[in-house]
Order: C-alpha cells, then sequence, then structure tokens
C-alpha cells in the first residue's frame, strides 16, 4: 500500500504564501520523490484554506479542501460549495475534523450528510476521527466504542475513503501519542475497517520515521509541521 503525506494548514498561510510554497513542493518532490510517486508509492497532499485553493494542477502533489458544504451552491453563507471547489480542480476533502467538531458544531449528521454528498461527486475522503482525553482514560473498550461509533456514521466500504486516527488530546500539544498507543489504536482501526490508516496529531520531522514504521499506519495528516515546506519536506524525506 502506497505511503500517504498530507498537510492540513488549517487557517495559516495567505493565497502568497502558499502559492510560494506550491513552488518550492513541488520543486522537492520533482528532484527528490519522483520516482516514489510515479510509481505510486507515495502520494502527497495539503489542504489549504479557501482563500488560498489553487488550481489542482501540479504533478507531484494534489491540493484538497479542509471542508466543503452538502451541496452544489446555494444560500449557506460562509460554506463553500462543490461547484467552487470543482473550478479549482478539487478532488479531496476532510471530513470530521475535530476542530470543525468542535469548535464549530459539526454534528455526526452534518457529518454523515457531507460524507453522502462528497463521495457521490467521487471525491477523496480523508474522514477524521479520534477521541478525547476523558475517553481514552476510560480505557481500551471505551476508547473502541468511540472509535466504532465514529466509524459507523459512514460507509467505510467507499472506495476512496482514507480514514485519519488524530487523538484530540495530541492535536497542536507538540507531545504526540506514544508509539505504543498509535499502535494499539490502530490496530483496533483495522479490524473495523481496510481502508488505508493515517495518523495525525504532533507529526514531526523528529517522529514521522518511528510513527511510518507502525503497523497499520499508511501515512501522517501533518498540521504545524506542515505550515513550513522545509519541515513538510522533511517529513516525506523520512518516507521514502
Ligand atoms: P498538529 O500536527 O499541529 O498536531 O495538527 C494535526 C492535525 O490536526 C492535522 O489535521
Amino acid at each position: 500500500m502506497k505511503t500517504i503525506i498530507a498537510g492540513n494548514f488549517k487557517a495559516n498561510l495567505t493565497r502568497k504564501q502558499v502559492m510560494a510554497y506550491t513552488q518550492g513542493l513541488e520543486k522537492f518532490l520533482e528532484s527528490q520523490c519522483a520516482d516514489s510517486i510515479q510509481n505510486h508509492k507515495l502520494q502527497v497532499n495539503i489542504f489549504p484554506s479557501h482563500t488560498a485553493l489553487l488550481g489542482n494542477t501540479f504533478a507531484y502533489f494534489h491540493i484538497g479542501t479542509q471542508n466543503g458544504y452538502f451541496a452544489t451552491s446555494g444560500g449557506f453563507t460562509g460554506e463553500i460549495g462543490l461547484l467552487q471547489l470543482q473550478e479549482f480542480g478539487i478532488n479531496r476533502i476532510l471530513i470530521g475534523h475535530s476542530e470543525r467538531r468542535n469548535l464549530l458544531g459539526e454534528d455526526s449528521e452534518c457529518i454523515a450528510k457531507k460524507f453522502r454528498f462528497y463521495a457521490e461527486a467521487g471525491f477523496e475522503i480523508y474522514y477524521c476521527i479520534g477521541e478525547d482525553l476523558h475517553t481514552r482514560q476510560k480505557g481500551e473498550g471505551a476508547l473502541k466504542d468511540f472509535l466504532h461509533t465514529q466509524l459507523a456514521n459512514i460507509d467505510v466500504s467507499y472506495s476512496k475513503l482514507i480514514v485519519a486516527y488524530e487523538p484530540i488530546w495530541a492535536i497542536g500539544t507538540g507531545v504526540s501519542a506514544s508509539m505504543e498507543q498509535i499502535e494499539q489504536t490502530h490496530s483496533i482501526l483495522a479490524q473495523m475497517t481496510q481502508d488505508p490508516l493515517l495518523y495525525g496529531g504532533s507529526v514531526n520531522a523528529d517522529n514521522a520515521g518511528e510513527i511510518l514504521k507502525i503497523p497499520n499506519v499508511n501515512g501522517v495528516l501533518v498540521g504545524s509541521a506542515s505550515l513550513e515546506v522545509d519541515s513538510f519536506a522533511k517529513i516525506i524525506q523520512v518516507a521514502l
């Protein structure tokens, strides 16, 4: 299975910065990773904010969207619709990120609607799941139930689905889950779905190599450490 390295820029980087970033990333991938990408061993994606979406026309990486409303267009203030994403050739989306669930109040019904809509549109869907600290502290049974409920909300047999496990307590904290915790959780997830599984939560160039060696880890979803092209490139390099 190929390794997927994805960068979620969240509400960071301006359009101008993303334009410079993409030039640097394309150059790096062309010189260092062309074979792996052409042989489908490696896939690189970035998810900039909506104001910084660029045409999805790069040779060595894909541009996806951090969000999309479950409509082609219409009266949905502050949202972005399918037609607007299609204008950029975007066909990848993050759905269910904990920041959207918790800060923006997206509930399981809204997430399920987004999933169905973008699956119908043929998007590659990066479905984010992950428990809070309280659930983790309750033990393995509670963790399993929690992850099972999040997966039960969507069709895990969708062929273009990638599941990103991002424990909430490891996001943006600088402290990733331990290798044992990642191994344990990914093994639980591998019993629930056959989809590629990414880990996310304080991934950086120093821990990515070890994380990518864990069984049932098929890639990483990177936040802060993807914001500078050099740092993101180092993570990609360890995946080679
Ligand atoms: P950090 O890598 O900054 O912890 O963010 C992870 C994340 O939320 C990616 O979607």
